[in-house]
């Protein structure tokens, strides 16, 4: 694959992981609080991305030390360039052994839009339970299947459905994270203390950015699963969010969950 597409891919996930940001900085900030972030005086965001949404949240809690890691070394670039007295951003897998020897230290974990790149779901929150304190909080934050909606029902939407199921079966990944994930939590040791369903839908948010918000979700899990971005398919999509879904005829929303636990 040339080189070009990358830089063009790469410019289209840093414009999602900000309008991620733009539109639920406020709700997952403050499900933080409700669960325990005031609380604590370390933090790690496993998967931190460009770092964007941990600077916000750092810059709110100068008190707290956040500690953001990812396993792409261009990601943990740009974090870097987020100079916060109180943001430390290191190159990292969420599961090799230095991860864990740092997880031991802090009591608070954060996952947000993580869970879906981490295979082997129980095992991997097994290892971390394990090493985490007692007390410790988590907090996730990602895609439900579940709640993918659109009434009434259009064709184009469950080929959205589809993409994004393809992808995750793919890669063995568990998308119905709201009613999948909590018994495998309390199993490894992890107290689900609350779980919720994002108003993420066209009724809440802005129609031109939700509409931008899930075609570039349907563009970027169609090209990792090797397909054409000129597709049939994938015009129809672009047709049916930008000219067709209408609020007033339309309830479409892209399934979010959160979810917070405490170490017990
Ligand atoms: C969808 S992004 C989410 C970024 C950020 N958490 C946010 O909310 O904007 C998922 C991130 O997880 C990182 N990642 C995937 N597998 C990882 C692993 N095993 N260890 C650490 N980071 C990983 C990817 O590099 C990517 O930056």
């Amino acid at each position: 694959m040339n080189q070009n597409i990358w830089i063009e891919l790469e410019q289209t996930i840093e414009d999602q992981l900000k309008l991620q940001v733009d539109l639920s900085l406020e709700r997952h900030h403050n499900f933080m609080l409700k669960h325990g972030l005031s609380d604590c005086q370390k933090v790690m965001d496993i998967g931190t991305g460009n770092g964007l949404f941990l600077s916000k949240v750092a810059e709110k809690h100068t008190q707290i030390q956040f500690h953001g890691i990812d396993n792409k070394p261009h990601m943990i670039e740009k974090a870097k360039t987020r100079q916060l007295l109180n943001c430390v951003w290191c190159l990292g897998d969420a599961l090799e052994q230095e991860t864990r020897i740092a997880l031991s230290t802090i009591n608070g974990i954060l996952m947000r839009y993580f869970v879906l790149h981490m295979p082997n779901t129980r095992e991997a929150f097994l290892q971390i339970c394990k090493t985490v304190q007692n007390g410790t909080k988590l907090w996730i934050f990602d895609l439900d299947l579940d709640h993918y909606i659109c009434k009434p029902e259009q064709p184009e939407f469950i080929l959205i459905r589809d993409i994004v199921e393809t992808f995750c079966d793919q890669h063995s990944v568990e998308i119905r994270i709201g009613t999948k994930l909590p018994p495998i939590l309390d199993e490894v040791g992890f107290k689900v203390t609350d779980i919720e369903f994002e108003p993420f839908n066209n009724q809440e948010i802005d129609h031109q950015r939700f509409a931008e918000y899930v075609f570039r979700e349907a563009s970027l899990y169609n090209h990792f699963l090797g397909n054409d971005p000129d597709s049939e398919e994938m015009e129809r999509i672009e047709n049916f969010l930008f000219n067709v879904m209408d609020q007033n005829k339309h309830f479409v929303q892209y399934g979010m969950v959160m979810i917070s636990a405490e170490k017990v």
